[in-house]
Formats: C-alpha cells, structure tokens, sequence
C-alpha cells in the first residue's frame, strides 16, 4: 500500500523496537512489569480466551532466573544471562468453553507478546523473544499441565545496552533487525471483481 498523506506515520513505538543481544544493568521495575502486563492483557483473542500466561524470574531471584537459563539453547543461554527479566509464555491449547482445541491460541499468544514488546518499546525497555529452548524441560521446571498448556517463547526484557558498546556481532544483528520484506512482497490487492 501507498502513504499518500505527508501527516500519518509509523507509531514510533513500532518502528524502535527490536531484539537486542546485550541489556544493561539498569533494573526494570515492578512498575514497569505491571505495564507490559497490562498490554499483554488488552491483546486480542478468538472469543476473548486470553489464552496466554506468563512464568516471570527476576534476575535478583537468581536461583530461579538460573533455571529459566538452563531451558534455553548454548546460543541464547550466552547473552540471555544479561537481562534483567526472563519470562516463559504459554499458551492454553483448549477453550474454558467446552474445552475444546483453541485452533487459533498460538496466534493469540502471539498477539498478546507483541503487544509487550512494543509497550516495553515505549517504556525505553526492549524484549527479545526466543523459541529456541527445550520445551519439556520448561514445561517440568514450571509444573504444567501438558495436555492442556504448551509454553510458546522465551522473553527477555531489559533495558538495551547503548550502540557504542555494541560488538561486531551485535551490530550485525542491528543491521538484521532492519531487514525488512518490502510491502509488495507481503500485500496483494484482491481484484477479483476486474477478472470478470
Ligand atoms: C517466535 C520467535 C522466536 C525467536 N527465537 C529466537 C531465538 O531463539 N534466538 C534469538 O536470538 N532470536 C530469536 N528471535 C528473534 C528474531 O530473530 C527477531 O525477532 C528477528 O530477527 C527480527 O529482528 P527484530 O526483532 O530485532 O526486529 C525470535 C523471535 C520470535 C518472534
């Protein structure tokens, strides 16, 4: 799609979020958790389910922050370690009504996640999401009932650590991040009514 009008433009919360690998002492508050919560919470869901949960560890908590590290790949164990927060999300695979499969409750987690991520966008925090870690393991260490929840990423939340420290590496995943598939690669204008 176009941008005819010079006025409207990218929420800005939207265009500065990304996935940093290297987070900063700086503690994220309780406070500033309640928030991202609260924007997971107004997400929205097939038939308002709000299939999502969130297991939360502190870093000061350590031994729990610990064994959250444990569940992730050798990779994301390395820089994860530098958050100040680690969260699991989870998703309900049945509806409360019936409880029935709730086909579309990945995409909801989904939903509820991204809405975190961008209220930590505004807050100056950034999240990284990871899916590589060990599932079974998560799903022992958090106790949870397997026929019914399935954890879906792992999230670190911190405040990102300021470009000019920034590595080889982390540039490189900088430079990642704005890789981006143009419009025309994802937008297609149905125009079935012209094919008559
Ligand atoms: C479901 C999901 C799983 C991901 N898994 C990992 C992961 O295991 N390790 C990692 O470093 N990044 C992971 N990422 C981050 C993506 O690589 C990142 O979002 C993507 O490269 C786009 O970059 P950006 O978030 O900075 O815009 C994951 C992101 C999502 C949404």
């Amino acid at each position: 799609m176009t941008n005819n009008s010079e006025k409207i433009k990218l929420n800005a919360a939207i265009k500065n979020r990304w996935s940093p690998r290297r987070f900063t002492d700086k503690p994220v508050t309780d406070e500033m958790l309640h928030l991202l919560f609260e924007a997971a919470r107004w997400a929205p869901s097939s038939r308002n389910e709000q299939p999502w949960q969130y297991y939360v560890a502190k870093k000061q908590d350590e031994s729990d922050f610990y064994l959250l590290i444990e569940c992730l790949t050798e990779e994301n164990k390395v820089w994860a370690q530098s958050a100040h927060v680690l969260m699991v999300s989870v998703m309900k695979k049945n509806f409360d009504y019936k409880n029935r499969p709730n086909g579309k409750a990945l995409n909801d987690v989904g939903a509820a996640n991204n809405s975190l991520a961008i209220q930590a966008t505004e807050l100056g925090l950034q999240v990284h999401q990871m899916g590589g870690f060990d599932k079974e393991k998560a799903i022992e260490l958090l106790q949870l009932e397997k026929e019914n929840y399935e954890p879906v990423t792992m999230i670190a939340v911190g405040f990102p650590a300021d470009e000019k420290s920034f590595s080889e590496e982390d540039k490189k995943r900088l430079q990642q991040h704005k890789t981006r598939k143009e419009q025309k690669e994802f937008v297609f204008q149905i125009e079935f009514s012209n094919q008559k």
